[in-house]
């Protein structure tokens, strides 16, 4: 089809992402003149966390997850005693796609385009980190991984098995929780603490 990227050889190591990622024109989020945010951590890690996108603050540091929605994930990470240095920490899609409003920009969900459009990459990361688990917060990321649409309720504490062997747990998006208030925020926290309790101990057992 018109428009259709044909499937290159997938880079060999993450730098080679890193770099191949600053002239991908695979969706049109990259027109925003945003930059990508490559995943950081361990080749070899155990754990690969995956999230939406790059919010605000991510496209400014280059870095994934520092935002007010990385700082939540970080300590609901401490914890579960999960170590974020010892993990791989990516998002599905790798720029931030946003609107303007006044002078601020806000965020906007991938499509479910994007986000197959952007499953290259997070393919070719796992395809080099080999994790033994992947967590993917959210239903972007859960699409990211599986490259089909489930429902976070549904999915949520059921680990799914990947091509690869390595298992795929699927949680909440901590921005959700950060637009919640009172006892829905409660709620949401609660089920979250749960499901990072459940892949900490997963862990233990796998590596
Ligand atoms: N939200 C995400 O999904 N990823 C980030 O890196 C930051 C916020």
């Amino acid at each position: 089809a018109a428009g259709e990227i044909k499937d290159e050889a997938r880079p060999d190591t993450l730098a080679a992402i890193e770099k191949a990622l600053q002239t991908c024109r695979r969706c049109p989020i990259a027109e925003l003149g945003t930059n990508p945010v490559m995943g950081e951590g361990l080749l070899d890690a155990p754990l690969m966390i995956v999230g939406e996108q790059p919010g605000d603050q991510e496209d400014v540091q280059g870095r994934p997850f520092v935002g007010p929605a990385g700082q939540l994930l970080d300590m609901h990470l401490a914890q579960a005693g999960i170590d974020r240095q010892g993990a791989y920490v990516t998002n599905t899609v790798k720029h931030f796609k946003y609107v303007m409003r006044g002078k601020r920009r806000l965020h906007q969900s991938p499509t479910a385009k994007e986000i197959d459009s952007c499953r290259w990459w997070v393919d070719s990361e796992r395809a080099l980190v080999k994790p033994r688990l992947v967590l993917a917060l959210g239903a972007s990321a859960a699409r990211g991984v599986l490259g089909r649409t489930v429902s976070i309720s549904r999915a949520r504490g059921v680990p799914k098995m990947l091509d690869d062997g390595s298992e795929l747990w699927i949680t909440a998006h901590p921005s959700y929780l950060l637009r919640l208030e009172g006892p829905a925020r409660e709620e949401q926290e609660k089920l979250f603490t749960a499901d990072l309790a459940a892949v900490a101990a997963r862990l233990t057992e796998l590596v």
